[in-house]
């Protein structure tokens, strides 16, 4: 915990309160407020946390108006371009890059835990084949306290560095199968010879009737997208993990609570809903019906994949990911994709819109990456799947720096209360 340097004062009813201000490493100062309630009777009020930190990490920082992302120092162009998935994880979890051979001993843990107890396909067996795949994965991956026993204990160290690798793997398996039995094809196997998205890619598309090669040029694309969605501070789907884990949940519970939680459109279903808006605009003449809508207070319509709470100015993933876009299509022979010349028309519209340049709303993560997985063969219901594939690293390092800070408590928040004060029962009778 970082020492305070400061203070600040607050006077409420003419009484005076010191708190200490803690500096952090890089980013705002922060107001330590814990004795507040006890001290001077008040709560804090946030709602949607805009002001809040919920905590200290080294994970990741985030400067929303430099358009900065840093994973544990490493800016995320450089790891996007130089490093790759795996190495990512290892960076995450563990705060180093690793040397040749840690990495070399992490990619096989990895790589020998990507199989799923075989009884574990009834799950899916179990749902309807039109099931949304997020829904699987949220049920399968909460299923998974049932069959690892042996790592659920979250007080022992060596159970979660289990779980940990047990997670990062298997959710590839997880998701593809998920999506094999959406379409009525067998579950294909992890193979060990293969790399993590190699893997993945072979487990979505391979049938059991040819062989399958995984082309280089989309592997690295898929392992560029795990890479970018890897981890982003303490957003909606983290602070779930984290609020899940002070209760002493189990890992996978965790987990499968921020599968939930990212599900939503407006954090990682944004992808899907960005591609289904990008569609439903359809060519670049109905652009400014769109706009429009999207800024008519009176229309609850937003343009999917723009904006962002942190970043207020541009988004750094979306920068690479766009530089994906441009090259995977290029290589799939689609650069004249409609779709992707209806989002670079969008794009440039609204950047040149003084609503959205006002308010800020810059294309974030989800606006390019949707139109390289439809290029690459998804559905858009697989978008958020592999959004959550990408983050269990995230929401894993999270969980496990929680879970070693030592005063870490169950989360609960207060409120604002605004209801009925203390009235009496009335008798059905005298209503
Ligand atoms: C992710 O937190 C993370 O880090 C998330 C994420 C991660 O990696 O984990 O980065 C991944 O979730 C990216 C965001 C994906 N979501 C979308 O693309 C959905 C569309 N975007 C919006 O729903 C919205 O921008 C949010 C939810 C992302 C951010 O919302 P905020 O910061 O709470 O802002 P707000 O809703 O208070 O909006 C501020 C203003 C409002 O207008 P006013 O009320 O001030 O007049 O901007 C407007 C909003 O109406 N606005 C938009 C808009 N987003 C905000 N108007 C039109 N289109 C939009 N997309």
């Amino acid at each position: 915990m970082a020492e305070s340097t400061k203070s600040a004062k607050l006077t409420i009813d003419g009484k005076d309160f010191e708190l200490p201000v803690y500096s952090p490493t890089a980013g705002p100062d922060v107001l330590d407020i814990r004795k507040l309630y006890g001290e001077a009777g008040v709560f804090t009020y946030d709602p949607g946390f805009t002001s809040t930190a919920s905590c200290d990490s080294t994970i990741t920082f985030i400067d929303g108006g430099q358009g900065v992302l840093l994973h544990r120092g490493y800016p995320i162009d450089q790891l996007a371009s130089k490093s790759h998935y795996l190495e990512v994880c290892y960076l995450l979890l563990y705060g180093e890059l690793p040397s040749a051979k840690e990495l070399e001993q992490f990619e096989s843990h990895i790589t020998h835990h990507t199989m799923l107890h075989e009884q574990m396909q009834n799950f899916f067996r179990g749902f309807r084949r039109d099931a949304h795949p997020m829904a699987v994965m949220v049920g399968v991956v909460g299923a998974m306290s049932a069959f690892y026993h042996d790592s659920t204990d979250i007080n022992d160290p060596q159970q979660r560095e289990i779980a940990s690798h047990r997670l990062i793997a298997k959710m590839p398996t997880i998701a593809s199968w998920a999506y094999k039995y959406s379409i009525g094809q067998p579950f294909v196997y992890p193979r060990n010879d293969l790399d993590y998205s190699s893997n993945f890619l072979r487990m979505c598309f391979a049938v059991p009737a040819e062989d399958y090669e995984v082309n280089p040029i989309l592997s690295r694309a898929m392992d560029r997208i795990f890479t970018l969605h890897a981890d982003h501070e303490q957003n909606a789907s983290t602070s779930t993990v984290r609020l899940a884990s002070s209760s002493g949940a189990n890992p996978f519970a965790c987990i499968a609570a921020g599968i939930a939680c990212l599900w939503g459109p407006a954090h990682g279903g944004a992808n899907q809903a960005c591609l289904e808006m990008l569609k439903e605009i359809g060519t670049p003449d109905r652009i400014p019906e769109y706009i429009a809508r999207a800024k008519d207070k009176d229309d609850p319509f937003r343009l999917m994949g723009f904006g962002h709470r942190v970043y207020k100015n541009f988004d750094p993933r979306a920068t690479v990911m766009k530089q994906s876009a441009d090259e995977v299509l290029d290589l799939l022979g689609v650069e004249n994709n409609p779709i992707l010349a209806t989002a670079k028309e969008l794009e440039k519209a609204a950047l040149a819109d003084p609503y959205f340049a006002d308010k800020k709303l810059f294309p974030n993560v989800d606006f390019y990456s949707g139109i390289i997985l439809e290029a690459m063969g998804f559905p858009t219901s697989m978008f958020t799947p592999i959004f959550a594939v990408a983050r269990t690293v995230g929401w894993i390092s999270q969980w496990k720096e929680q879970l070693s800070d030592p005063h870490h408590k169950i989360g609960r928040p207060r409120q604002l209360y605004l209801g009925e004060t203390q009235r009496n029962y009335v008798d059905i009778e005298n209503r």
